[in-house]
């Protein structure tokens, strides 16, 4: 297709100086297809670290947070300002477990998209429904909604959208082993394409990569990989263990 297969490695809360080694030492050895976009997020504390290992130039480095305006009394937090400074191109945002452990809103997620936009850093921004809401029929509302919040703040400006790749990951299907079937991720991934072309353009809906995460591993990559509306993978548990070059190489 047009859209560039994309494989996001999210290490989470994960790791130790020795084991960001051995995964960086993995990646530089792995050959990554030219067709692939791939991007792995260690935690803050690591990134640093795993820029001065990563000789890989098929790979880049994304930050899992950021807050959602400059540098200030903001203990705690990390700056668009700084990743950008830092050479960082990528921030995961909204992810769900920051959405339900943290409380982030739609509205802080979309702030924050506009603000790392505005830096100069590409998002990944993270939509899912719960279980609870997938049995109640709501899952198209929800992500919708959810997407809905960013698109109103970036409106249908095609430059702004090409920074941005959408992750549809269910939350139920978040490190449970219970991955969406073909079936299921194809379903709401077309629905968001049709919802982007109706209340954004078709361009952008044409163009924008929407990636699947939950429980994605190398037995079942290659279906969800095949989906016409899958253009890539937000990797979790699965990201920390060799099988990640198998995942990243359904992409080419
Ligand atoms: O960001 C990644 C997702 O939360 C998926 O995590 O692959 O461990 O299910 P998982």
């Amino acid at each position: 297709g047009s859209r560039t297969f994309f494989v996001g490695g999210n290490w989470k809360c994960n790791g130790t100086i020795s084991s960001v080694d051995k995964l960086i030492d993995a990646l530089n050895s792995a050959s990554i297809p030219q067709n692939v976009e791939v991007v792995i997020a260690p935690t803050s504390l690591h990134i640093a670290r795993a820029q001065e290992k990563l000789q890989n130039k098929g790979i880049e480095i994304s930050a899992q947070n950021a807050w959602v305006k400059g540098n200030g009394a903001y203990t705690g937090e990390i700056s668009a300002d700084m990743l950008a400074d830092a050479g960082l191109k990528w921030v995961i945002l909204g992810h769900s477990e920051r959405r339900s452990l943290c409380h982030e809103s739609s509205q802080v997620v979309a702030e924050k998209t506009v603000y790392c936009l505005k830096q100069g850093v590409k998002v990944i921004v993270c939509i899912g429904e719960t279980l609870a809401q997938r049995e109640a029929g709501d899952t198209s509302k929800v992500v919708t909604e959810q997407l809905g919040e960013v698109a109103k703040s970036l409106g249908s400006d095609a430059s702004q959208w090409k920074q941005v790749v959408v992750a549809y990951e269910p939350v139920w299907a978040i490190g449970t082993g219970k991955v969406a079937t073909a079936d299921q991720a194809q379903e709401v991934h077309q629905t968001l394409r049709s919802w982007l072309s109706s209340n954004t353009s078709s361009e952008i809906a044409q163009s924008t990569r929407i990636i699947y995460g939950g429980s994605v591993s190398a037995k079942n990559c290659t279906e969800l990989a095949s989906l016409p509306d899958v253009d890539g993978f937000l990797v979790g548990g699965a990201s920390l263990k060799p099988e990640f070059a198998d995942i990243i190489k359904s992409g080419s």
